[in-house]
């Protein structure tokens, strides 16, 4: 149980301005709230209006240190709770977060921008989902016998793997730490999250609301700069795996310090995900395919975003008029009004990026690029990072736009005479995390579902990744999978041998 006095509201706190202030300057570590110890804060920004609505313990080497050490001790006591008892401990997490949807996806709103019924309290959802379906699993750490010698039994035993560092990004903060926390804790490791720079709240949060149930020291989180904060966690000597997602250059770096120390990593990097439409696909379910695979109502701020999509020629035109109409209607607002589909990008850093590669597809002779969806009207969000989405046409296959992730409402459209050739542009690229197939015709789809290089291919839909289903890219897009029980298996355990000699 919490050790209290704690500065947060017990009871869900609708007000996400309240909550931001209360949860200002804290990590949690070893079963509470901590400043950091060089009592520095950075500032946590409402990207809708560019106001600082809270500030976040700046976090170093030192904090990590404490975090670290708490972590190590209570992971001793938490491999020896049996492994059902784990999971129905972080089963009753998942109630608690159940009964804080409304709380989490407001918080998660103003910290990101990202719109309150489109996606915050989907995500706040989605981590209960995440943590029930984990929270069953205890009982499948199981082993295996070995048929070595009639005299000799033989088992593997699953074992955890120790303290976990997990960095997590800013664009699903929530759900993306969930794929990582529950896995890990079920297996019986202990867990220190170093949150995002952009998005420390609704993360902090969850980890108080989760150290309810749990015992002090098993989950503890830090907040704080990627070189300053993150490394030092992960190049710690009693780290003994990390998880990140992120950039494919930061995931690089976490890489080589885990290569250091020789201990697994877990990485969930970026993607530029082709899809693909066939002229006899369900015109109308593709097109409203496209915008959710598109990921518009994240601002395209996903690494499974469908940034190439490529449409059989016959129907290419129609296809780009009917999706930016479609486009056209969405609205762009406040993140935290129930009327908006569209909200803010997360930081002025991320707006600067994504603005520049607008420019330049706008820039680019013989492409082009539609602006979709009216800016907001509002003179309270006139300072907010909005981007109208664009779908660009015409570019050529080795512009930056084609080939980069941009991580923004931006979409390239292609069109295509055959199978055999899209699939060669299709896997064109550095990265491999998904791709959609929109035909009816069984053969192809089948076919191309082989071929194409991607941790997750889907026909006819494009879902967010899901718990039960391995989540995880080829190529550049990482290492490892998320999500299922093989990712708590293969990913936060390891597997001991032991041999008894009967004989
Ligand atoms: P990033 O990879 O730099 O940041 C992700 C996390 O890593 C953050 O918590 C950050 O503090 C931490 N970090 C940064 N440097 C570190 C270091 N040296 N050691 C340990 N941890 C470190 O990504 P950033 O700068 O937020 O976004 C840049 C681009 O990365 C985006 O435009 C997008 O293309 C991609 N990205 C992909 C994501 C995905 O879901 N795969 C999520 C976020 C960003
Ligand atoms: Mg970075």
């Amino acid at each position: 149980m919490l050790d209290r006095p704690h500065p947060t509201p017990e009871a869900p706190t609708m007000d996400p301005f309240v909550l931001a202030k209360a949860l200002s300057g804290q990590h949690f570590i070893g079963g509470r709230y901590v400043p950091a110890r060089s009592g520095k804060t950075f500032p946590v920004v409402n990207p809708a209006t560019g106001d600082e609505v809270a500030r976040a313990a700046e976090g170093d080497a030192a904090d990590v240190e404490a975090a670290v050490e708490d972590a190590a001790r209570a992971q001793k006591e938490w491999a020896k709770t049996p492994a059902r008892k784990r999971g129905a401990l972080v089963a009753q997490c998942a109630a608690i977060l159940r009964a804080h949807v409304e709380e989490l996806g407001r918080l998660i709103a103003l910290e990101t921008g990202k719109a309150l019924r489109t996606e915050s309290r989907v995500e706040a959802n989605t981590v209960a989902d995440i943590l029930e379906f984990f929270g069953g699993l205890g009982g499948e750490l199981k082993g295996e016998t070995v048929p070595f010698a009639p005299e000799v039994l033989s088992v593997t035993v699953r074992e955890p793997l120790g303290v976990v560092g997990a960095i997590i990004p800013w664009n699903v903060p929530m759900l993306l730490m969930a794929l990582k926390v529950a896995p890990a804790l079920v297996a019986g490791n202990s867990v220190v999250v170093k949150s995002a720079e952009e998005a420390p709240l609704a993360v902090l949060r969850i980890c108080e609301l989760m150290n309810r149930v749990l015992p002090a020291g098993v989950f503890n989180m830090v907040s704080g700069f990627g070189p300053e904060c993150g490394a030092p966690l992960v190049a710690h000597p009693k780290v003994r795996k990390v998880t990140f997602t992120g950039s494919v250059e930061t995931g690089k770096i976490v890489y080589r310090t885990a290569a250091e120390k020789l201990i697994p990593v877990t990485l969930e990097l970026g993607g530029k995900s082709p899809m693909i439409v066939f002229a006899d696909c369900d015109f109308e379910k593709t097109l409203a395919g496209a915008l959710t695979s598109m990921r518009f109502t994240r601002q395209g701020q996903s690494c499974t975003a469908a940034s190439r999509i490529y449409v059989e020629r016959p129907i290419f035109q129609r296809f780009v008029d009917a999706m930016a109409e479609r486009v056209d209607k969405m609205v762009m607002g406040d993140p935290l009004d129930e009327k908006t589909d569209i909200g803010t990008i997360i930081s002025e850093g991320q707006f600067e990026k994504v603005s520049g590669f607008i420019e330049e597809g706008r820039a680019t002779a013989g492409a082009n690029g539609r602006a979709c969806s009216a800016m907001p009207t509002d003179p309270a969000l006139r300072k907010g990072l909005f981007i109208q989405p664009h779908i660009f046409t015409g570019l050529d296959k080795e512009s930056r736009l084609v080939r980069e992730e941009i991580f923004g409402p931006v979409t390239c459209i292609f069109p295509f005479d055959d199978a055999e050739s899209v699939l060669e542009e299709a896997n064109d690229s550095e990265y491999g995390l998904a791709a959609s197939l929109w035909t009816n015709n069984l053969k192809v789809a089948l076919n191309l579902a082989h071929k194409l290089e991607a941790g997750l291919v889907q026909v006819n839909q494009n879902l967010v990744v899901q718990a039960n289903l391995s989540y995880g890219g080829v190529k550049s897009s990482g290492l490892g999978k998320e999500a299922s029980l093989e990712a708590m298996l293969e990913h936060f355990t390891h597997k001991k041998t032991i041999m008894v000699n009967m004989g």
